[in-house]
């Protein structure tokens, strides 16, 4: 699976030995250790030659279409000349994205804008495209699985706008009520719905009901469940959403980027918020690299390999619940997993998450730390977040699941026995050869 960058790596010596060391010694800590973060993946090899191709070198600030009088036209709306092949790259990445993202929905009837550097900025540029400074909107709350960018009081989105944040039921449910409820109340112009650490379906119909009921706009963030989304594993947000952004490194399976795609009508704003409004020049070299994960995407495999992801996280989820962990939401229907490591059984209770995130990855387990409802001290952490994407493109099923379980089970027991830590990293290593190799 990593035999992709000895190539590179070969190339990169010859010019920087530092660098080339650091990269070997990272092609090494991946093949070594189980992925188990939610929000990472591993790209193919065809997209990773995309990301290292000449679109690196072009500037291309601008965009391969312009607005008049609010409608999409042909025409060259780049600031630098030399745009042909950017131009043509740019308009296939965006008719993938609509074909992928709105199917059943009249793709002529949307807009992608694919330029966001990441899903910070998509975000960002989507609330600085409807709102002013000051103005309301609501998102999920950080310590009940909302994202930094959805409104956190750290985060730029929660300084310049009036952040309302909601919650989770005691369950760990979405509150669909009270979100109801709350948004009679504020009246924001934005509600963004999705999430980082939600392991349960998102109700977009649900959110969309609620959003026109008060004149908002709903801004669907699937960056955690994108793939599901388009493979139809999970509800997709359109039509119920005006405007989805989205990741494109984690379900998807791409590379690092954003992926903003709205009703038309609002493409003209969101277009004009994030260039010139946030950012400069797109990295076309990313965009080359997002066209090709977008096709890997609309092969009809990708469906087998959302489901797989599911079914992967269900048979872990199932196994550590046996094991006496006590899960959020008590299971998970996506890629995800939050265990509540402090109110687990006695067995495998860890009052500290983050120092059993450090303890796990001793025995080559990588997962983090995360805050779950109820939490009052944020860097006292109870939660441990696990997902399937990446080792179910290593190939694993259930099989291997009911191992995993196995070697977190064991692990969060002696999370204080260094010497049976290293005993289980030397079996995580072991179990992992037949996924790494080739
Ligand atoms: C729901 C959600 N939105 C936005 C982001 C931000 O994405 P990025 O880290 O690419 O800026 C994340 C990242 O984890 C996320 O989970």
């Amino acid at each position: 699976m990593y035999a992709q960058l000895s190539n590179i790596l070969d190339l990169v010596a010859d010019e920087d030995q530092e660098v080339a060391a650091l990269m070997a010694a990272e092609n090494i800590r991946q093949s070594e250790n189980l992925p188990l973060i939610p929000s990472e993946n591993i790209v193919s090899t065809a997209v990773a030659a995309a990301l290292s191709s000449c679109f690196t070198n072009k500037y291309a600030e601008g965009y391969p279409h312009l607005w008049k009088e609010g409608k999409k036209v042909e025409a060259n709306g780049r600031y630098y000349q030399g745009q042909a092949n950017t131009n043509a790259l740019e308009k296939l990445v965006i008719n993938r994205a609509l074909q992928l993202f709105c199917d059943n929905n009249n793709p002529e009837d949307y807009h992608a804008n694919v330029q966001a550097l990441s899903g910070a900025p998509a975000n960002l540029a989507v609330l600085s495209a409807f709102l002013n400074p000051g103005d309301t909107f609501m998102g999920l709350a950080l310590d009940n699985g909302g994202h930094l960018t959805h409104g956190h009081k750290v985060n730029i989105t929660g300084k310049i706008y009036r952040a309302v944040q909601y919650g989770l039921t005691d369950e760990g449910l979405l509150d669909y009520d009270a979100i109801e409820e709350l948004a009679k109340k504020e009246h924001p112009k934005v509600i963004v719905c999705g999430a980082t650490a939600y392991p349960l379906t998102i109700d977009f119909e649900r959110f969309g009901k609620i959003a026109k009921s008060v004149g908002a706009l709903l801004l669907a963030d699937i960056s955690h469940i994108a793939g599901l989304c388009v493979a139809g594993v999970h509800p997709n947000p359109f039509p119920h959403a005006d405007i989805v952004t989205t990741t494109t490194h984690k379900t998807l399976r791409g590379p690092r980027a954003g992926l903003i795609i709205c009703k038309k009508a609002l493409g003209q704003q969101i277009d004009k918020a994030l260039f010139p409004g946030l950012q400069g020049g797109p990295h076309m070299n990313t965009i080359a690299a997002l066209a090709v994960a977008l096709k890997e995407a609309l092969d009809p495999s990708f469906k087998t390999y959302a489901r797989q992801i599911v079914s992967n996280a269900i048979a872990l989820a199932e196994d550590l619940k046996q094991a006496g962990f006590k899960l959020i939401g008590n299971g998970t229907q996506n890629h995800l997993i939050l265990m509540d490591v402090r109110h687990s059984k006695p067995e495998v209770c860890v009052p500290d998450a983050s120092q059993l995130a450090e303890q796990l990855e001793r025995a080559h387990i990588v997962a983090n730390k995360n805050a779950v409802p109820g939490d009052l001290k944020p860097w006292i952490p109870s939660g441990i977040r696990l997902g399937t994407p990446a080792v179910t493109t290593l190939g694993m099923k259930e099989a291997e699941m009911h191992q995993i379980a196995a070697f977190i089970t064991r692990a969060t027991q002696h999370w204080q026995d260094d010497a049976e830590l290293d005993k289980i990293g030397a079996e995580v290593k072991a179990f992992m050869v037949p996924f790494v190799q080739g």
